[in-house]
């Protein structure tokens, strides 16, 4: 997909005076965080969830991640309308309808589901196609305190559970695997061979074969104000839960990024509606692509684009209110930007490539819409 293409967020503001917020695609960053990923020992998948817009499908695509982690039908029309049957679809979101299922199996020939009940599974099996080529993997609750997103409080079977359906699905005359997701923006490589730690235990007691490893998502974003050891570290951590759990060169191993393949490939321009005082109202917030600022831990830069003379050099708090009439509509923790902001300036959002432009609403007629390039 083709997007307009401008050298700087600079020459974003000085062409279009933009009223609206600008999303920017960095492609060589998107490039960059893909090519990091060719050190991961196995296979990775793409959670479209992350970013699905095309431009980021197709450029992950053509850097080689040619498989990706669906949770939906519409997400599953997205990768076969864009790739047809060329790109891998794994369908591992474990509360699944059963339409979903059935499109998915008959009309793109998804293989690979997850599930973290026996409920769930018994669905898969009514409504996929049972060829010996399927796999359904049980998605695991492990610890996730060290992740800023847990996501053990809605998915995973305690490890008692998860043995027992493993032992289902084979005894179904399935292929079984193992997942988990140590939670979002992890700020540790631990997590991840505590967690295949912990699934070799299940595989062990299960006593059966195992066909895949799924580590899931959670590698982390490089944000202001989150130490992080490099992505290497958390490469080196799986290789090494691999190897402490003897994992057979048969099972495959399995990753589904989404925050650190697209995070820093994506910013937001956003424009200064009014300010009061030290308050600062902008024309995008957290029912747009702000979203995750929410939080009062979430920090990206931020700077001052001003095209019509320079800004003052003395930087202040401003608490950010976003453009509806919801008082929920303010973000977490404050914007450091120079004392003289006023109405007009445009400030550029940065690191706002994941869980941005797939979270905004049209909430109150505000829908950021307008989607660029910038080249550097
Ligand atoms: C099943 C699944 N896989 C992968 C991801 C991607 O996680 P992350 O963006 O933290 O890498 C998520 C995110 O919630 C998920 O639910």
């Amino acid at each position: 997909m083709l997007l307009d293409t401008f050298a700087s967020s600079e020459a974003v503001v000085a062409d279009l005076q933009p009223a609206e917020p600008v999303f920017c695609f960095l492609p060589a960053e998107l490039r960059a965080a893909a090519r990091r990923f060719v050190a991961f020992p196995g296979r990775v998948l793409y959670a479209v969830k992350c970013n699905p817009h095309p431009f980021v499908l197709e450029t992950l695509y053509r850097e080689g991640i040619t498989d990706f982690d669906v949770a939906s039908l519409d997400e599953i029309k997205l990768i076969g309308g864009l790739f047809e049957k060329s790109a891998g679809q794994f369908f591992n979101n474990p509360a699944k309808t059963r339409p979903a299922i059935r499109v998915g199996s008959e009309e793109h020939g998804i293989r690979f589901y997850t599930a973290d009940c026996t409920e769930e599974v018994e669905k898969i099996l009514d409504e996929a196609c049972l060829d010996d080529d399927l796999i359904v993997a049980v998605r695991l609750a492990t610890a996730a305190k060290d992740a800023r997103y847990t996501l053990t409080t809605k998915f995973g079977a305690p490890p008692d559970e998860a043995v027992r359906i493993v032992q289902m699905i084979k005894a179904r005359g399935i292929k079984a695997g193992v997942s988990f997701h140590v939670g979002s923006q992890c700020l540790n490589p631990k997590s991840f061979s505590t967690a295949i730690s912990l699934s070799g235990k299940v595989m062990r007691k299960a006593g059966v074969p195992i066909s895949v490893l799924n580590v899931g998502g959670g590698f982390p974003a490089p944000y202001p104000g989150d130490r992080l050891p490099d992505i290497s570290a958390y490469f080196a951590n799986v290789m090494q839960g691999r190897r402490d759990i003897d994992l057979p060169p048969s099972c495959m191993l399995l990753c589904e990024p989404g925050r650190s393949l697209v995070a820093t490939a994506g910013r937001v321009i956003v424009q200064v509606v009014v300010r009061r005082d030290r308050a600062i109202f902008l024309n995008d917030g957290v029912f747009g692509t702000l979203q995750e600022l929410v939080s009062p831990l979430e920090r990206r830069p931020v700077r001052v684009i001003r095209p019509s003379g320079p800004v003052s050099d003395r930087l202040m708090e401003f608490k950010i209110f976003g453009p509806t009439c919801d008082s929920n509509d303010v973000l977490g923790a404050p914007f450091l930007l120079p004392a003289d902001t006023r109405e007009g300036d445009w400030i550029e959002v940065d690191m706002m490539g994941a869980y941005s432009l797939s979270m905004r609403t049209r909430f109150n007629g505000f829908h950021t819409d307008r989607i660029v390039a910038v080249a550097s």
